[in-house]
């Protein structure tokens, strides 16, 4: 062990984060198997020992060129249990664990972000989910994106932009940026800021536009329904960019709606309808002149909370329903119930895309819809794309590292500047 490091600093932790101190621990007890560690704010935190033997930050726990856990626990010798626990002058925790006689020591920031015997939902979503009507919430949050092609990466403009950004795809499931260039290909550019694009047979970047012979309705100038693309793979893509390139038709709104909200107001009123599409599997198929793809899956999905983790709607994506046969009319009859909500006008918002205009939604909880459009009076274009939900919460909690990090070395400097 570095005896200078571990007398001058706080320890490595088992990840790449920074964790700044903001309340020190003030005194610890300790039994074989728990540590009790008081606060100076008064609060208790109470971590096991194995669960600490298991996530030490040092090279015998953690690959330190990966960071990546190399300890397997069931290879120790025994249970590790604690024979003792103080706090060092840095304010770490000391542990010393049997049978290996191994003293480790835990950065106080980091034990402070996780402490689980204070934490009542470890798997809380980043960002609270808010639904959403077209009343309550009658067009998207709309950010101005102008410049922000021409700024590097990490300028603190950029972040911030992006970070307001991807707050309202988590929270609202949609946002607007604004004022971006109109060059085809933009879209990939932006999009790759985010998180690697997820490709389709409908290509990594995708027209929207009407085609001569289309492979799908939306290169059509039809109306399309309200829909979330692509629920015909085992795993729908978790997220959809639209950028407008061209739009001077008559028609063609875009229309939004809040699936959660729709299918919470289905829980409310007609709870049976909701159940049954919780549970039944449609058939969802894309059957292409090249391609073949479909997937069973209901219609509804919760989570182990009940609480909604993606809707698949898409009555032009669905194959011939191939349920128990008792099931199919309280299928067809709580899909109905679902298909009038759709139609109540509170549920939607409407916009006309401008060009420069930028769409990110949650394809796995919005569902999306336009107006036909008169194909003659002009052109519209959209390129798309597809990322997945990963990306938005691995990009954002990448930008609060960089806060914590700016953070960690503002508290480092002051000592001195101060
Ligand atoms: C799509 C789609 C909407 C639009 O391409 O999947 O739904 O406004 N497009 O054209
Ligand atoms: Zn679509």
């Amino acid at each position: 062990m570095n005896t200078a490091e571990s007398l001058s600093s706080l320890p490595p932790t088992p990840d790449y984060d920074a964790w700044p101190v903001t309340v020190a621990p003030e005194r610890v007890n300790h039994d074989p198997h728990l540590v009790e560690l008081h606060w100076r704010d008064g609060r208790v935190s109470r971590y096991h020992g194995v669960w600490l033997r298991e996530n030490a930050g040092d090279a015998s726990t953690v690959n330190p060129d990966t960071r990546e856990r190399i300890l397997d626990l069931s290879r120790l010798a025994a249970w590790p249990t604690i024979s003792a626990a103080r706090l060092d002058d840095q304010g770490a925790l000391c542990v010393t664990f049997a049978p290996e006689d191994r003293t480790l020591r835990f950065h106080p920031g980091w034990l402070r972000a996780n402490d689980y015997s204070n934490t009542a939902q470890p798997d809380a979503p980043l960002v609270p989910v808010t639904t959403w009507t077209g009343e309550t919430l009658p067009e998207p949050t709309s950010l101005d994106a102008g410049a922000w092609m021409r700024q590097a990466e990490d300028d603190p403009a950029v972040e911030a932009l992006l970070e307001r950004a991807l707050e309202a795809v988590l929270g609202h499931g949609l946002v607007r940026l604004r004022n971006l260039p109109t060059e085809p290909g933009t879209l990939a550019r932006i999009a790759e800021r985010i998180g690697p694009l997820r490709a389709t047979n409908f290509g990594t970047l995708f027209d929207v536009k009407a085609k001569p012979n289309p492979d799908s309705n939306a290169y059509t100038s039809i109306a399309l329904p309200p829909h979330v693309d692509l629920p015909t793979r085992e795993y729908q893509p978790g997220l959809q960019l639209l950028h407008c390139l061209e739009n001077s038709v008559e028609g063609g709104q875009a229309v939004m709606m809040d699936g959660f909200a729709i299918a919470e107001t289905l829980r409310e009123r007609h709870p049976d309808a909701f159940a049954t599409l919780t549970r039944v599997k449609w058939c969802y198929a894309n059957t292409a002149r090249t391609t073949d793809y479909v997937w069973f899956d209901p219609m509804i999905k919760l989570d182990d909370q009940g609480r909604l983790l993606e809707v698949r709607v898409a009555d032009f994506l669905r194959g011939p329903l191939m349920a128990p046969f008792d099931d199919i009319e309280p299928a067809y009859a709580a899909l109905m119930q679902l298909q009038r909500l759709l139609r109540e006008p509170q549920f939607a918002m409407r916009f006309t895309y401008r060009p420069g205009d930028l769409v990110i939604f949650d394809n796995r909880r919005l569902l999306h819809a336009r107006d036909a459009f008169e194909g003659n009076s002009g052109h519209r274009w959209l390129q798309g794309c597809y990322l997945e939900r990963d990306e938005i919460r691995s990009r954002l909690r990448m930008l609060w590292r960089a806060a914590r990090q700016r953070r960690v070395d503002a508290a480092e400097r002051a000592p001195t500047s101060g």
